[in-house]
């Protein structure tokens, strides 16, 4: 977050910065008050020194911070002085560890002893190792077998604690023990009434609320098209944002072919979408519409008019990995210029040679979706860039087992193939 008395927003070379002011002294990026799990860390800030900033006096310019307790506890400290910025940007690296759940803030404060430029990128920690939680944090958790438990031992809390989601750039990711970390998490599952857990299900909501919010797409007058929405609370929550959406899912007699009839994830109208808590009901059915759409065969008057559509868990279930892909393809058709896409779906973190295709599921590898992004950019889409780290974290080392109840619940095993969630994001210029 960006402190407005201290610096201003600009661009540079297509990239966000922060301009901070000269003999203006203060913190001009703070937060983002992100609950991180034990283990090492590290975080990144890149400084540079204004166009037409002097470097005739040396006097420390900026501090760089990793602190938690609300700035009790410094993690890790560096100062930063005009002359290492004389021969361009410079970039900081602060590693530091985590010994008990706590409160993570990262921050540049500035002295006002010279102007300079902050990128103005998401302080996510990278690369990072995390120990397993000591017994006394998890073993109640695991007993319990309630996946909020666990959240809270590892977290510290379930209550988001700033009003707003902050933009963090999630981009086109696999799903990460740590976005469960992020505020945004945990704002997510409170605006959809459930309590966090780490489990995919949930991050493939989040995945997809987080990015349209990124996109400035879940406001008032927003039309948006949700694809499989089986029981999902995403409809209930985007008509409470304001957005009148479509939602829709295979019609019934397709679903009792194929067997998602008897699901509890397959609906056929509109009153199994409301939920309660997530959005009031005259709200939600002067919003809410709902039709049979089979995703295979996209209807023409669909197209050009959503400002955004979405699926969750449903495109490898069209039939096989091509049918998946091109579904992806052609629903950008429904998308206005300016639109954009999210989509997630499962991915296989076993090989990227072998996989499991069938006519009911199919497990999606880095080299498919490399192949459906250089399909998506020869028609002109921007595909926001794949983060393929798998992450060491705990919970991305738990490999859950049928009948798949345990917590966490970001990895299982499936045709002997370990798998977990990958999200798509997709912008229509
Ligand atoms: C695993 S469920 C996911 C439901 C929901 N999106 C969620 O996240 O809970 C898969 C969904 O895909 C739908 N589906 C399968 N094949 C479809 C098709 N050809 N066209 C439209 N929906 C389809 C099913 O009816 C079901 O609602």
């Amino acid at each position: 977050m960006l402190n407005l008395d201290v610096g201003t927003p600009v661009t540079r070379g297509d990239q966000p910065w922060i301009a901070t002011r000269a003999a203006i002294a203060g913190h001009a990026v703070y937060g983002p008050y992100q609950r991180l799990p034990l283990g090492r860390y590290s975080v990144e800030f890149t400084i540079a020194a204004a166009d037409d900033q002097r470097f005739d006096s040396d006097e420390v310019c900026a501090v760089v911070e990793v602190v938690s307790e609300f700035g009790k506890l410094v993690s890790a400290s560096e100062r930063v002085w005009p002359s290492q910025l004389r021969d361009g940007p410079l970039t900081i690296r602060l590693p530091f560890s985590v010994k008990s759940p706590a409160i993570f803030e990262y921050r540049v404060g500035v002295t006002g002893s010279a102007r300079l430029l902050i990128r103005d990128t998401a302080p996510i920690p990278t690369e990072f190792v995390v120990e397993f939680p000591p017994d006394q944090y998890i073993s109640r958790a695991f007993e319990s077998r309630d996946g909020n438990a666990l959240y809270e031992a590892m977290f510290g809390g379930s209550e988001p604690l700033r009003a707003e989601p902050a933009a963090v750039g999630l981009g086109s990711t696999l799903c990460r023990q740590l976005h469960f970390s992020l505020d945004e998490y945990r704002y997510w599952m409170k605006a959809l009434a459930m309590r966090p857990r780490l489990h995919r299900k949930e991050w493939e909501w989040f995945y997809i609320a987080q990015c349209l919010h990124e996109a400035d797409m879940l406001a008032p007058g927003r039309k948006g098209l949700g694809f499989a929405v089986g029981r999902e609370p995403l409809p209930a929550l985007f008509a409470s944002l304001g957005c009148e959406i479509l939602a829709t899912d295979q019609d019934p007699a397709q679903a009792a072919q194929s067997g998602w009839a008897n699901s509890n994830q397959y609906s056929e109208q509109v009153d199994s979408l409301f939920k309660e808590g997530v959005c009031d009901r005259d709200t939600f059915f002067s919003r809410v519409r709902y039709r049979s759409v089979d995703m295979n065969a996209i209807p023409d008057d669909l197209r050009e008019s959503f400002d955004f559509c979405w699926s969750s868990c449903a495109f490898e279930h069209l039939g096989s990995l091509q049918h998946g892909m091109r579904f992806v393809e052609n629903a950008m058709a429904t998308l206005r210029p300016g639109g954009v896409a999210v989509h997630t779906t499962e991915f296989n973190l076993t090989s990227n040679d072998r996989t499991f295709e069938s006519e009911t599921t199919s497990y999606y590898r880095r080299r498919d979706l490399e192949e459906l992004t250089t399909r998506l950019e020869a028609r002109g889409y921007r595909v926001l860039p794949f983060d393929w780290t798998v992450g060491q974290g705990f919970a991305e080392t738990v490999i859950d087992l049928p009948p798949y109840k345990q917590s966490p619940h970001l990895r299982l095993r499936a045709q002997d193939f370990d798998c977990t969630s990958v999200g798509i994001a997709i912008q229509k210029s």
